[in-house]
């Protein structure tokens, strides 16, 4: 798919552009985002440009792009950075994502400097790099210097990303957690997310006891409250189930993936991430959990359309590996 943005014509003047014109375009199977910018670069019109490429139907939130703007001109000051890190921030999503820029050393390469400089001390999930040329922008956006193990592993054409780091870190419209049926903590995940988050969730979850659930919440069911302090917009917990001592454990545990994508979806989310539930304190096997969780996700996702993205975090390597060698997406 290609675009284009800002192509106010320069027929008949001698000068350089006035206004920026730039195209883009989405290479999906290499899950790439190109921009080409010319002129005057200013960050509104990289922002609209941005927006048009997100509004593309084949655009998939996390895909790396390379932009090349050596054809293109900008006098920066920190406000005009700083606008465009706000809005980086904000279209962020779980997982490192890769945005090269190839820039001529000059105006545009310090700020770019700046910018990755303060976009990285926020903890936005994309990191910038900047490159005088463009195949090795391109070898660093696609990952091809990293390790196989670091690679980000997708399937369901790109709705379900797998990857390794702390969910509590993510900015994603709702975590899962790992919780037990009493919701008032615990370790593993749901000791992160409570310390993480805030007395706030501990609060809601109070309120859930006192009212929905007095006995607790059922193994295989899903709540949502608020994520306190998080940067995801929820929490939903859901209870799964524990190996050995709890009957029907496949199903209780795809029951876990099933009810909290549907929540999500009945609360008109579009990004959630999951832990890998059950596999830690709770003791089910993790290659039989792949299995389970995969097989849930899958058919879940089938009747939620408006679930974009779903993660899932693992905490090691090692765990994140035996889920891809187990997986039935
Ligand atoms: N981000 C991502 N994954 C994590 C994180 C994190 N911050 N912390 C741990 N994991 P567990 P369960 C991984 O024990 O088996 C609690 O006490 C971890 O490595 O958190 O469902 C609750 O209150 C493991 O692979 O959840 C319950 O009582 C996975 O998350 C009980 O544990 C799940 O481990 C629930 O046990």
């Amino acid at each position: 798919m290609i675009g284009s943005g800002h192509g106010i014509g320069q027929d008949g003047i001698e000068d350089m552009a006035i206004v920026m014109e730039s195209s883009y375009s989405i290479d999906a199977s290499a899950n790439l985002l190109r921009l080409k910018v010319w002129g005057e670069l200013t960050a509104e019109s990289l922002m609209e440009l941005l927006n048009q490429a997100r509004a593309d139907p084949e655009y998939v939130p996390g895909m790396h792009a390379v932009a090349d703007y050596r054809e293109a001109y900008g006098n920066w000051d920190y406000s005009e950075i700083q606008r465009l890190r706000d809005y980086l921030v904000h279209i962020a999503v779980p997982c490192e994502v890769r945005w090269a820029a190839i820039v001529k050393p000059g105006n545009l390469a310090a700020a770019g400097h700046v910018l990755i400089l303060i976009s990285e001390a926020v903890g936005s999930d994309i990191r910038m790099r900047l490159f005088e040329e463009p195949a090795a922008a391109l070898r660093w956006a696609r990952g091809e210097d990293l390790p196989k193990a670091n690679m980000s592993h997708e399937f369901l054409n790109g709705r379900v990303q797998v990857c390794t780091g702390d969910i509590t870190a993510l900015r994603v419209d709702a975590i899962v957690n790992a919780a037990n049926s009493s919701l008032l903590g615990g370790s593993g995940v749901d000791g992160a997310i409570h310390r993480r988050g805030g007395g706030e969730i501990l609060q809601a979850c109070r309120e859930l006891r006192a009212t929905s659930y007095p006995q607790g919440l059922p193994p295989g069911e899903a709540v949502l409250t608020t994520a306190g302090n998080l940067p995801a917009r929820y929490v939903i917990h859901t209870v799964g189930p524990i190996w050995g001592r709890d009957q029907h454990a496949d199903a209780l545990l795809a029951s876990c993936y099933k009810k909290s994508i549907a929540l999500a979806a009945n609360h008109a989310l579009r990004s959630v991430a999951f832990p890998a539930i059950s596999t830690g304190a709770y003791g089910y096997p993790k290659d039989e959990a792949a299995v389970v969780a995969s097989t849930a996700i899958k058919e879940a996702l089938s009747q939620a359309d408006t679930i974009e993205r779903v993660s899932l975090v693992f905490f090691s390597d090692a765990d994140r590996d035996v889920f891809l060698a187990n997986q039935r997406f």
